[in-house]
């Protein structure tokens, strides 16, 4: 079986000023599904078209995390939010409230949202912010995109707050990097959730708990205050509700098939997450595929085996927490 990786950058990456010139250079980089990492006014984000799925599964190879985490999506506007997230009168007041700014809502996503599901690691809500920084927000003019983008530093590293610390990190991993001088904020944004129509908090950051309460009313706190920058433990894992089976040679009577590569065997329920064995592309098509499967109401998804190299480590994280929540809640509806 081919199981070679997808092309990794291995040249520097370009350093960009914040001239018209070089920022009309990123926003093209950006459409075609390359990485630039951009000052905003909190940290350093390392960005990419968030339509395109393979450009986000890039971002995750880029930072080697073994793990997918939901990412923020950056906008233009509140009105260019509306397109992915799903506003309610309070959401759409603390939008008002605090964008452009350092400042994250969590919503679900709307039937039509035109982000990758990989960028909600395939659970039905989206992380939405309108950035202050003027570089941000060129770019998103002259890119004409909704850019994914976490803060651009390799997986267990701090968040980069100059253009230099982004080249440290990364400087090997991604296409260019806009130099826009030290994030005045310096903090990550505060990402405010919704559960019950009630607002949590899921991560101090630039506004604070303060002025979000003077329009909110108290709100519940739901970060560890020794890892406050690690909501992750709230977040409920995509899992289908179908039982998963891994490392299948081929599906069993009445299973649906999630292949890989170009010696899957033939079935009639069964997707390929990549034909050529791409593992960008595979993490990129995973969590439509494991929805569309899990919506043929099988017995069951038998998994092919997927290498652990790369990107692989984070697909089979992903589909071992799917096999083991099934074997938990097995029928059960747990994907909140
Ligand atoms: O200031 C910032 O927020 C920076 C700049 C670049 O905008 N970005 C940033 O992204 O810090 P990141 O990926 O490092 O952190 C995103 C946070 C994570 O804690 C993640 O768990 C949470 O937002 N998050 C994203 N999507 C979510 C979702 N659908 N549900 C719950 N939490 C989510
Ligand atoms: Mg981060």
């Amino acid at each position: 079986m081919n199981t070679t990786m997808p092309e990794m950058t291995t040249t520097t990456a370009q350093h960009l000023s914040t001239s018209q010139a070089d920022l009309s250079r990123a926003a093209d980089l950006l459409r075609s599904g390359k990485l630039v990492a951009f000052p905003t006014e909190t940290v350093y984000g390392l960005g990419a078209d968030a339509s395109n799925g393979e450009a986000v599964a890039a971002i995750f190879e880029a930072k080697g995390r073994p793990q997918f985490n939901p990412l923020i999506v950056h906008v233009a506007s509140l009105e260019a939010a509306e397109a992915f997230g799903r506003f309610d009168d309070l959401s759409r007041q603390l939008a008002a409230a605090f964008w452009p700014g350092p400042f994250t809502l969590v919503l679900p996503r709307t039937d039509t949202c035109p982000a990758s599901p990989l960028v909600s690691a395939g659970l039905p809500t989206i992380a939405l912010r309108v950035p202050a920084s003027k570089v941000a927000q060129t770019l998103l003019e002259r890119s004409g995109l909704a850019i994914a983008a976490p803060s651009a530093n390799l997986s267990g590293c701090v968040s980069p707050t100059t253009a230099a610390h982004v080249l440290d990190g990364l400087g090997t991993r991604i296409d260019a990097v806009i130099d826009g001088g030290p994030c005045s904020v310096g903090v990550e944004s505060t990402v405010v959730g919704f559960q019950d129509g009630a607002p949590v908090l899921l991560r101090h950051g630039g506004v604070s708990r303060e002025d979000i309460e003077e329009l909110t009313g108290p709100i519940a706190l739901f970060s560890d205050p020794d890892r406050p920058h690690s909501p992750g433990q709230l977040l409920t894992h995509y899992a289908p509700r179908t039982p998963v089976r891994l490392d299948a040679a081929a599906p069993g009577d009445n299973e649906a098939f999630l292949a890989f590569g170009p010696d899957a065997p033939q079935s009639s329920a069964s997707l390929n997450l990549s034909p050529s064995a791409n593992l960008r592309e595979a993490a990129a098509n995973l969590f439509a595929c494991l929805r569309q499967l899990d919506a043929m109401d099988r017995r069951g998804i038998a998994v092919m085996p997927i290498p652990e190299t790369g990107l692989g480590a984070a697909i089979n994280d992903r589909l071992r927490r799917a096999a083991e929540t099934n074997m938990k809640h097995s029928g059960s509806n747990h994907d909140t």
